[in-house]
């Protein structure tokens, strides 16, 4: 299982349509639009902004970092719908948010929603 390649592993998931071109290409993304705030590897410490190893699936605010209470108290908890709407307007989702950090472009976004999906915490 460990030596299937990962773009035939995600192929099968039927669940996933992700592909390993679309998590390279947010990789990418990510080191240029978001890695000066924010680490992505499994306990790093938080930077500017919180680690987000594992962000699919948690609670909005969750992680070992100082949040704003917009956050904290937003009640969300991130999927891919939930990342791409915060990526789109940070503030239209969480009025009051300190992320401001907003990506225009849609298949950016989905690029770097297929990153963070990828990251294990
Ligand atoms: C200038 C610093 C900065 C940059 C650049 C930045 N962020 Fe953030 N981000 C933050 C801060 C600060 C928070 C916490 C916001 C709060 O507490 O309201 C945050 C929160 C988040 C959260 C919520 C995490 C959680 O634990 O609830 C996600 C998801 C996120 N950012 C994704 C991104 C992505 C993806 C990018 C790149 C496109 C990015 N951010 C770029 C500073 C930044």
């Amino acid at each position: 299982m460990r030596l299937l390649p990962l773009a035939l592993l995600l192929g099968l998931l039927p669940l996933a349509p992700v592909s390993a071109q679309d998590v390279a290409a947010g990789a990418a993304l990510f080191k240029a639009r978001c890695a000066v705030c924010h680490r992505s590897e499994a306990g790093d410490r938080p930077g500017i902004g919180p680690n987000l190893a594992g962000v699919v699936g948690r609670r909005a605010g969750s992680a070992p970092f100082v949040y704003s209470d917009a956050l904290k108290n937003s009640r969300i908890v991130w999927t891919t719908k939930t990342l791409n709407a915060f990526l789109t307007a940070p503030g239209a989702l969480v009025p009051g948010t300190r992320m401001v950090v907003e990506i225009d472009d849609a298949r950016e976004r989905a690029d770097l929603v297929a990153y963070l999906a990828s990251l294990r915490k």
